[in-house]
């Protein structure tokens, strides 16, 4: 049973991973919103620099239920923003139990100690890595086939979330970020984790050498330029979606699961070429053989989203995407 059914306003706001990339500009925007946010993250990847002091940090697992259960009575939390996951697709791969313990059993711990609690809406960040490959662009309709570990302990995740969220009365929002990049205007928060196997955070750390070389992996696959392409969304306007969603479902007490994309691809190639344009540097463009696993071109079509909020994307264009990253680099150096 819910307990917190009357109070319709979403206040007070607990985000898993709050520590991490995704989960500071979440807590920057919900902030700004004038929400009470408290984070929960055991840094086993997030950086304290990212947590923000005007949220109140608790390191902890999210498998400690009891820790969980203990934050949510005292703070009243009216919802949980759960990022809080293994994100790397080799690493999954090679280690498929580490992942499948933290994204799904960890997941199905949380959610235990939201039973019979305040919390009333739940969002989980999902991945474009659950689509199977080849169908390019994919509507949440679209086939469920994961081809990495990573991919598959997601859709785990979210089928757990939806059973509990149904049998407890809990408003769920399910995201499926596509492939997300840049940093903050505010200049304080960004990518930090150099593991990360990311784009444009290793194009950035490049771009920073005396003689850059940005690596492509792949450089015949069947697209327009020959590597791979990819819907990259601007972190700033996925922390925006955080927020529409969060007050839409509690407000329309509904569930919804939504690609979060611009509904556009962009190639690597172009990525690479951007970076070298904004670079005053010698960069040299490098391509090496395929890496396996990765998908050719994935691209969200975002029409779900568009029509269940009022969403407009203040970053939707490559060079400034580029831009934040470069800022954010230099400031980390
Ligand atoms: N970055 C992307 O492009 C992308 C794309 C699709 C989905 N996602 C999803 O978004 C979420 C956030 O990703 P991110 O890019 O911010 O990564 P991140 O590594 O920066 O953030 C994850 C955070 O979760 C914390 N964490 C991990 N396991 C934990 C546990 N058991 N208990 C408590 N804290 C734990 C880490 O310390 C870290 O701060 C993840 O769920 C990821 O799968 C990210």
């Amino acid at each position: 049973m819910n307990n917190n059914s009357n109070n319709k306003i979403v206040k007070n706001v607990l985000i898993t991973g709050g520590a991490g990339y995704i989960g500071s500009h979440v807590t920057e925007t919900l902030l700004k919103k004038n929400k009470k946010v408290f984070l929960v993250d055991n840094l086993s990847t997030g950086h304290k620099k990212l947590i923000n002091k005007k949220a109140k940090f608790f390191k902890l697992d999210i498998a400690n239920k009891h820790g969980i259960k203990k934050i949510i009575e005292k703070y009243k939390i009216d919802s949980i923003i759960h990022l809080a996951a293994h994100l790397i697709i080799g690493e999954g791969q090679k280690k498929p139990k580490k992942y499948y313990k933290n994204n799904v059993l960890g997941t199905k711990k949380l959610m235990e100690a939201c039973k019979n609690s305040t919390v009333k809406n739940f969002i989980f960040s999902s991945t474009a890595a659950i689509y199977k490959e080849g169908q390019y662009k994919v509507s949440e309709n679209s086939m469920i086939k994961p081809k990495s570990v990573y991919g598959k302990t997601k859709i785990k995740a979210e089928n757990l979330i939806i059973n509990f969220a149904k049998k407890n009365k809990i408003n769920y929002g399910i995201l499926r970020y596509f492939n997300i990049a840049g940093a903050s205007p505010s200049g304080k928060i960004g990518l930090i984790n150099k593991k990360s196997d990311h784009l444009f955070k290793n194009f950035s750390s490049e771009i920073m050498k005396k003689r850059p070389k940005l690596k492509i992996y792949g450089s015949d696959y069947k697209t327009k330029d020959g590597s791979c392409i990819r819907d990259f969304i601007h972190v700033s306007d996925i922390a925006q979606i955080h927020y529409l969603i969060l007050e839409k479902i509690n407000k329309l007490k509904i569930s919804k699961i939504l690609n979060c994309g611009y509904n556009k691809g962009i190639s690597v190639l172009e990525v690479a070429k951007e970076f070298k344009k904004q670079s005053s540097k010698k960069v040299n463009i490098i391509f090496t053989k395929r890496r396996k696993d990765d998908l050719i071109k994935i691209i969200a079509s975002n029409k779900k989203l568009k029509n269940f909020v009022k969403w407009r994307p203040k970053f939707d264009n490559l060079s400034k995407i580029v831009k934040s990253c470069i800022i954010w680099e230099r400031k980390i150096r």
